[in-house]
């Protein structure tokens, strides 16, 4: 087990009000093959994914999240990252959309976000979309991945493979060799790419299973509620997989914080 990281916090979003944060600036990929779709502002604002958000203190805190978690990845060399918690609705498909939306307005950086929740897909949800197809056709019945790939429009260098049908107990596919190749070729295929997944929380098969795949975890802790036994536990889980660090979501701003 990696010593652990530094920390972070994100705040429980404030009222609404401001205008949209802007979409990244000058540089814009073309994605050839990938399909685009509209997505709302009142859709990213209710389901609290900071490109819905004017700048302030939710959206700083992801810049701040984003620059360390830079440090670290460029540090180690590693571009591949899992979001995962200790217990379910701690906010991980939450937390791994704004960490990638916010790698995403480095301008150094492209990312891809991979819903690997495969029993309660839900990031295409978060958007406001519907899939035709996603990660469980890939790994089912062949569905190229060109046809999976999805670029919110106005969200330049940001690009989701989405879930789709739920997949009730996917342990063995999400372990098998061909999940692994797949991560592999997401790794590699264009240069300054970052991967995040979204996965279920730890004391689940699927999340142990697909674990060992990313080069570091980033593990949300729902302020509140997640117990020292269960940080514990999934500190545990992880094994072999190296802590990125410890995200403390939900929780309330303090006085003078
Ligand atoms: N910072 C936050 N403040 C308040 N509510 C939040 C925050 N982050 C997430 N939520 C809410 O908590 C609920 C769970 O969020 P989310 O779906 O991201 O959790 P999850 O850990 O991915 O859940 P699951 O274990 O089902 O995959 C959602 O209703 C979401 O809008
Ligand atoms: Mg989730």
């Amino acid at each position: 087990m990696e010593s652990i990281a530094p920390s972070f916090a994100t705040p429980t979003p404030g009222p609404r009000g401001g205008s949209p944060q802007a979409p990244a600036p000058a540089e814009r990929i073309e994605y050839t093959t990938t399909r685009s779709i509209e997505v709302r502002r009142e859709v990213l604002r209710r389901q609290r994914l900071i490109a819905g958000y004017p700048p302030g203190p939710y959206v700083d805190a992801y810049k701040v999240l984003r620059t360390k978690v830079l440090q670290i990845l460029r540090e180690r060399g590693w571009n591949a990252l899992a979001v995962t918690s200790p217990n379910p609705q701690a906010g991980k498909t939450v937390a791994a959309i704004n960490l990638a939306l916010s790698l995403a307005l480095d301008v150094s950086q492209t990312v891809l976000l991979v819903d690997a929740n495969l029993r309660h897909p839900s990031v295409h949800t978060a958007f406001g979309f519907t899939p035709q197809y996603g990660l469980s056709d890939y790994l089912l019945d062949d569905v190229p991945i060109e046809r999976l790939l999805i670029n919110p429009k106005g969200i330049g260098r940001f690009v989701v493979l989405p879930g789709h049908r739920p997949l009730p107990d996917a342990s063995e596919l999400l372990a098998s060799p061909k999940m692994a190749r797949l991560v592999d070729e997401l790794k590699h295929r264009y240069p300054s790419r970052i991967v995040v997944f979204d996965l279920p929380h730890l004391t689940t098969a699927d999340a142990l299973a697909f674990a060992p795949h990313v080069d570091a975890a980033l593990l949300v802790l729902e302020a509140g509620r997640t117990t020292h036994a269960e940080l514990e536990e999934a500190l545990a889980h992880l094994n072999t997989t190296p802590l990125l660090g410890t995200l403390l979501n939900k929780a309330e701003p303090g006085p003078g914080s």
